[in-house]
């Protein structure tokens, strides 16, 4: 499933944010994503990962700092054209499915930008298939397991067609199959993507950088295979994946 239009660049200058009484969780980062790329966002639980990405369509506002999606800046007189660009799958996907049923909730974005009514149903068939939810379309979005819900929040913000897709760990509770065809489907956006996931081997599978968000600040940026293979680094970070090369051996000899 393509978007019509192609990525917008995203730059992130100098920025700083606090939740009320807490310590800053973003500490003067500076971060460039180039147009099209598919940028993966690694780091441990707590280092800011989704504070960055609420940035991004001005769900959160920055203490200082500034951000611009293509060029314009995010600021409290763009967020129509910003949110039309800039699409986000929140990290738990109960903030995002408010409808009645998963059609409604496809539909709802599309609706709001003013689509024919044959051009919405059009995308709720085509997301549907993109996302393997043709037979969940008509059920309550909260009697859908936690995987199917992923599905359906990622498809509410892919039927926009935004220029730049921000997912939030995508591939929680989603089973071997389903992350093999989410990988096929990010690779097929064409559109900006980044995509935070503790899942690396996915992340890598999806991404041809990969970026370290650590004490507020990206700490690393480069290849992801060459991010991947450094160990130290990613121990450094809390990140260390390797053990599992233990098990793929263990699977290698098992039985032979
Ligand atoms: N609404 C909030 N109010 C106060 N503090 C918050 C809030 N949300 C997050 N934090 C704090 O901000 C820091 C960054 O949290 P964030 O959710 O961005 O981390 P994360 O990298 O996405 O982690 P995870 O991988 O566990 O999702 C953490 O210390 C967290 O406790
Ligand atoms: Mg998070």
């Amino acid at each position: 499933m393509g978007s019509e239009a192609c990525g917008l660049p995203v730059e992130i200058e100098n920025l700083t944010f606090a939740y009320p009484g807490q310590p800053e969780a973003l500490r003067g980062l500076d971060w460039r994503v180039p147009a099209g790329a598919r940028v993966g966002l690694l780091g441990a639980s707590g280092a800011g990962k989704s504070t960055l990405l609420l940035h991004l369509n001005g769900i959160l506002r920055q203490k200082s700092g500034k951000i611009r999606i293509g060029e314009t800046l995010v600021e409290e007189r763009t967020l129509a054209t910003i949110r039309r660009d800039v699409g986000l799958v929140f990290q738990n996907p109960d903030d995002q499915l408010f409808h009645l049923s998963v059609a409604e909730d496809i539909a709802f974005g599309p609706r709001n930008l003013g689509w024919s009514e044959s051009q919405v149903q059009q995308t709720i068939q085509e997301t549907a298939t993109a996302l393997r939810l043709e037979g969940l379309l008509d059920k309550h979005p909260q009697q859908l397991s936690s995987g199917e819900k992923k599905r359906a929040a990622l498809a509410t913000v892919l039927a926009m067609r935004p220029r730049v897709v921000a997912l939030d760990e995508p591939f929680a509770n989603l089973d071997p199959a389903l992350i093999e065809q989410l990988i096929g489907l990010i690779h097929g956006l064409s559109a900006t993507v980044i995509l935070i996931s503790q899942s690396i081997l996915p992340a890598l599978a999806c991404c041809s950088t990969l970026a370290i968000l650590d004490q507020g600040r990206i700490a690393a940026e480069g290849p992801a295979y060459e991010i991947a293979r450094d160990r130290a680094l990613l121990g450094r970070c809390g990140l260390d994946f390797h053990y599992y090369r233990d098990v793929w051996r263990r699977l290698e000899t098992a039985g032979g």
